[in-house]
Formats: C-alpha cells, sequence, structure tokens
C-alpha cells in the first residue's frame, strides 16, 4: 500500500463558534493550516510570518510554487506597515475594504512575511477580507494569515465548508464552517506596483467601481507572456466536466448552466439557472456551488449560457473562460 502522509489525518469541520474560533486560531499560532470562511471563496491559512506552515499551504494544495499567495491583514493599519501603501491604495481602501480587493504592493523593507507566500516577487498580494469569522480568526490568531482558495490546484474554488471538505479532507486540520460565501468569487486583484495600475484578476468588486476611485486599469499585456499575476494561467478553474460557452440549449447527455429569465424550461437536474432575474452579482454567488453540482452530473458537458460583460459579469466570464480551457 502506498503511503499518503497527509491523507491519514482527520480533517474537523466545526460550526464558526467563537470557542471553534479560538481554537482555530491556536493551530494557526503552531503553525498548522486551518480553512475559514470569507465574503468571497474559503481560504486555506498559515502564518504568513511562518516559514513552513507557508510551505504546507502548498503542499496541501498541490500547487506550483512559483504561484504567489494573498496575505490577509485585520485592518489597513496592518497593511500598511508591511508594504509600501501609496496614494492609490489609501484610496481604495478607503472604498473597498474591508472587502473582495486584493492590492500587489511592493514589500517594505524588514517585513516579516515569508518570502515563500510571494514566490520570490520583491511584491505582496495583501486584502483585509469582510468576513466576521474570518475577521474574527485574523484578530485572535494576532498574525497575517496567508491563504489561497482552499481547493486542490486547478479545481473550482469552494464557497461551502463541504466544498472543502470534498477537495483537502485529509489535508487540513480544522474547516471553520461559516455557511455560503456572500460573493462567491474571488476578490478581484489589482497591481499597484507600478505608475499605472493593472487589473490582473477581474473579480468581487467589479472594475467600473475601481476605475472610478484611481482612473483607467490597464490590463496584463499578454497571459502567455512573463506572468504579472502567475496564477491566471488558462485552465486554473477547470471541472472535470467540459464546458461549451454561449449555449442556449443543452445537447442530447449535457445539463445547462443557464442565466436569465429567457432559460428554457427543463427538468430538474437538467438546469441550474445562476440568476433567474438576471442579476450578475446573484449568479456570482452561486457559479461555485452550481459548477460543482452540475460537474457531479455525469454530463458529457456543461452548456453554459452567455452572461453579460458587466459589473461582476467580467469575473464570471473570465472564470468560465478558464473552465472552458482544457488543461494540457
Ligand atoms: O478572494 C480571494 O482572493 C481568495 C480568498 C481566500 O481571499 N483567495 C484567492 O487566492 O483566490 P488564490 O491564491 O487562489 O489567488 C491569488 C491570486 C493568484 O492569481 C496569484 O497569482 C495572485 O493572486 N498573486 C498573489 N501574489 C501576487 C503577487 N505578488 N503579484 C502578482 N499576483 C499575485
Ligand atoms: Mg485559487
Amino acid at each position: 500500500m502506498p503511503r499518503f502522509p497527509m491523507s491519514d489525518r482527520v480533517t474537523q469541520i466545526h460550526p464558526a463558534t467563537d470557542q471553534a474560533v479560538a481554537e482555530a486560531a491556536a493551530v494557526i499560532g503552531a503553525g498548522g493550516l486551518v480553512a475559514f470562511p470569507t465574503e468571497t471563496v474559503y481560504g486555506l491559512g498559515a502564518d504568513a510570518t511562518n516559514d513552513s506552515a507557508v510551505a504546507a499551504v502548498f503542499a496541501a494544495k498541490d500547487r506550483p510554487d512559483f504561484n504567489p499567495l494573498i496575505v490577509h491583514f485585520a485592518d489597513t493599519q496592518a497593511v500598511a506597515r508591511t508594504v509600501i501603501f501609496d496614494q492609490r491604495a489609501h484610496a481604495l481602501a478607503r472604498a473597498f475594504w474591508p472587502g473582495a480587493l486584493t492590492l500587489v504592493l511592493p514589500r517594505s523593507p524588514d517585513n516579516p512575511i515569508s518570502l515563500l507566500t510571494s514566490s520570490g516577487l520583491d511584491t505582496l498580494a495583501v486584502r483585509v477580507p469582510d468576513h466576521p469569522v474570518g475577521r474574527a480568526l485574523l484578530e485572535i490568531a494576532g498574525c497575517p494569515i496567508a491563504a489561497p482558495s482552499a481547493n486542490r490546484s486547478g479545481t473550482v474554488s469552494p464557497t461551502t465548508a463541504g466544498h472543502v471538505a470534498a477537495s483537502l479532507g485529509g489535508r487540513v486540520a480544522l474547516i471553520l464552517d461559516g455557511g455560503p460565501c456572500r460573493v462567491g468569487i474571488e476578490s478581484t486583484v489589482i497591481d499597484l506596483s507600478a505608475a499605472e495600475p493593472v487589473l490582473l484578476r477581474s473579480g468581487g468588486i467589479a472594475a467600473e467601481a475601481i476605475e472610478a476611485e484611481i482612473g483607467p486599469l490597464a490590463q496584463p499585456e499578454s497571459e502567455a507572456g512573463p506572468a504579472r499575476s502567475p496564477g491566471m494561467i488558462g485552465c486554473h478553474y477547470a471541472p472535470r466536466t467540459p464546458l461549451r460557452l454561449d449555449a442556449r440549449n443543452p445537447r442530447l447527455g449535457e445539463v445547462l448552466l443557464a442565466f436569465g429569465p429567457d432559460a428554457p424550461t427543463l427538468a430538474p437536474g437538467e438546469v441550474l439557472n445562476l440568476s433567474a432575474t438576471g442579476d450578475v452579482d446573484e449568479a456570482a454567488a452561486n457559479l461555485f456551488a452550481m459548477m460543482h453540482v452540475l460537474d457531479a452530473a455525469s454530463a458529457t458537458a456543461i452548456a453554459v449560457m452567455a452572461v453579460p460583460e458587466i459589473g461582476l459579469g467580467r469575473a464570471i466570464n473570465d472564470r468560465l473562460r478558464r473552465a472552458a480551457t482544457a488543461p494540457d
């Protein structure tokens, strides 16, 4: 029998009571891993100042170590001590933190964050999350928490504790269950490390809202070129079932991921509607949970109706395009 040292551990799922959060903070303090809810998706957290704890995050996810992690903080003051926080960063923090926005900024000298967290880059991705459980964990643990989404690398991000257990069961000691994530799609990532702000990943805060604060955002030069955000590899969000985009009706053997009031009427089990009223925020909150369900339906493909390219629709379409890109 081959041995899988990480998978013979038992994973505990605890409702996020005060006592469970205190226990989770102690696990983080001792260099262990905890999965916890944020308003975007569940994170797999470790003490960001502890090299071996951060290494354990990469190992649990099977994550290539060139893909750096986001560091989560309890408040903007703690962030500003760790990175070089300019005027634009202050404007965005005032407008959107706590919230679904990640800023990439130069590390300040002598900051205590493990170099492994940013995979050797001289910048750090930082965020103040807006979830009572995530914030309580950060405050009680008393350290910044490095946390990628709590799923195996290359799979769909988790928006419930059950998704985390299905992907990482045996690889994380404790999952704090705070119910389904409100936003349901990962944070928007903005690179502020150069003169021109760059949208590295569309996400839970609409790009239009960010542009209203700091002006136009540039797009990354090319996805194939030198990676400014190494996590944006094509097939990052792939379910096992192939996706067929811009569909109107499912073909024989397919299931439908619908959007809006014009969805065809089908038998239950053949269709899930991201938002029957055509609301892109509601669609973002449902996206990953519905992809998990349809992926488990043993269909030949998931046919996906078009989602408008406005507000969070951009982030939804980005994730759908990546999910439709077959792995090499
Ligand atoms: O909503 C979220 O952002 C969730 C929750 C848990 O906070 N986290 C998340 O983390 O989605 P992850 O690791 O799955 O995605 C982090 C993204 C990746 O695309 C990564 O390449 C990028 O942020 N990133 C991290 N550090 C970076 C850096 N220094 N420069 C450029 N991109 C960076
Ligand atoms: Mg991820």
